[in-house]
């Protein structure tokens, strides 16, 4: 079963998907796919900076689901001139005519210089949806400045230990869905001694907590695994609910400095 949510452009996007970041082109990520797919999975993250959109888009075909009934995302990757451009490389590389989103992966060269070949990417029909990718709160407001397509999305790295509060209120008070990527700290957060607590104490395991957590702040979630029986167990979080106590618990391990601005500044990484 689905959770969704309906995005500023007006289309409805899964709160859960599967991320394939870091994960290799060919078999590994066609499986990951096929898998994904076969548990109920109907949101795929990709991009172009990946290497593997050839390998998403086979198994989407190979599963036989109607493209209608899958959420496709990619991203641009920043170092290329023009989005519009790259849209249609990656429409080719993903065997589709159109993407349900498409996201600036970072915001090298400045927030807002790609933005029009977003715009257009979007015009010319090849997307259905806009958006961003590890923006702090700073580079959405001078996004929002001079955009005439809303971003829909801001996919940002988001756990407990990456708690970034300030920048999510940014994102809502926008109108602007936070995706969460690297949900599980890229595997790193789940041998938290408070995590492995509370998933003893509701019967659930680490992964399930932490990607609970997230989606109960109210982000779309996008956990990676190539595993079949992780990806499963990924995807079962609709049927139980962290309490209050187990929330506040995970929220104060928030390593994060609180404010938006001293988040945009350690965003800085790729410039
Ligand atoms: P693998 O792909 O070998 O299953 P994130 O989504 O935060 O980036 O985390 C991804 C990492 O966490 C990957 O290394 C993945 O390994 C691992 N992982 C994903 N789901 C689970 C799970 N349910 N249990 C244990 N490890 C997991």
């Amino acid at each position: 079963s689905q959770v969704l949510r309906t995005l500023s452009n007006g289309a409805e996007i899964p709160m859960l998907g599967l991320g394939v970041w870091q994960v290799s082109d060919g078999p590994e990520c066609e499986r990951a796919v096929e898998a994904a797919l076969e548990v109920g999975y109907r949101l795929i993250d990709t991009a172009q900076a990946y290497g593997n959109e050839s390998s998403v888009g086979r198994a989407i075909q190979s599963s036989g689901i109607p493209r209608e009934e899958i959420f496709l995302t990619t991203k641009f990757y920043p170092g290329s001139r023009d989005a519009r451009v790259e849209a249609e490389k990656s429409l080719e590389r993903l065997g589709t005519d159109y993407l349900d989103l498409y996201l600036i992966h970072w915001p090298q060269g400045g927030p807002t210089w790609a933005w029009p070949g977003m715009e257009a990417a979007s015009e010319a029909g090849l997307t259905k949806g806009i958006g961003i990718s590890n923006f702090g709160a700073a580079e959405l407001q001078e996004l929002l400045k001079i955009s005439q397509i809303q971003p829909a999305v801001n996919q940002i790295q988001f756990s407990p230990f990456e708690y970034r509060r300030a920048l999510v209120e940014a994102c809502e008070d926008a109108g602007v869905l936070a995706q969460a990527y690297s949900p599980l700290g890229t595997g790193r957060h789940l041998g938290h001694p408070v995590v492995g607590q509370i998933a003893s104490a509701t019967g659930r395991t680490p992964a399930q907590v932490l990607i609970r957590w997230a989606l109960q702040k109210g982000l779309s979630v996008i956990p990676k695994s190539t595993h079949k029986a992780r990806i499963e167990e990924n995807f079962a979080v609709l049927d139980f609910e962290l309490d209050e106590q187990s929330v506040s618990a995970l929220d104060a391990l928030d390593t994060t400095n609180q404010t938006a601005d001293a988040l945009s500044q350690r965003q800085k990484w790729w410039s």
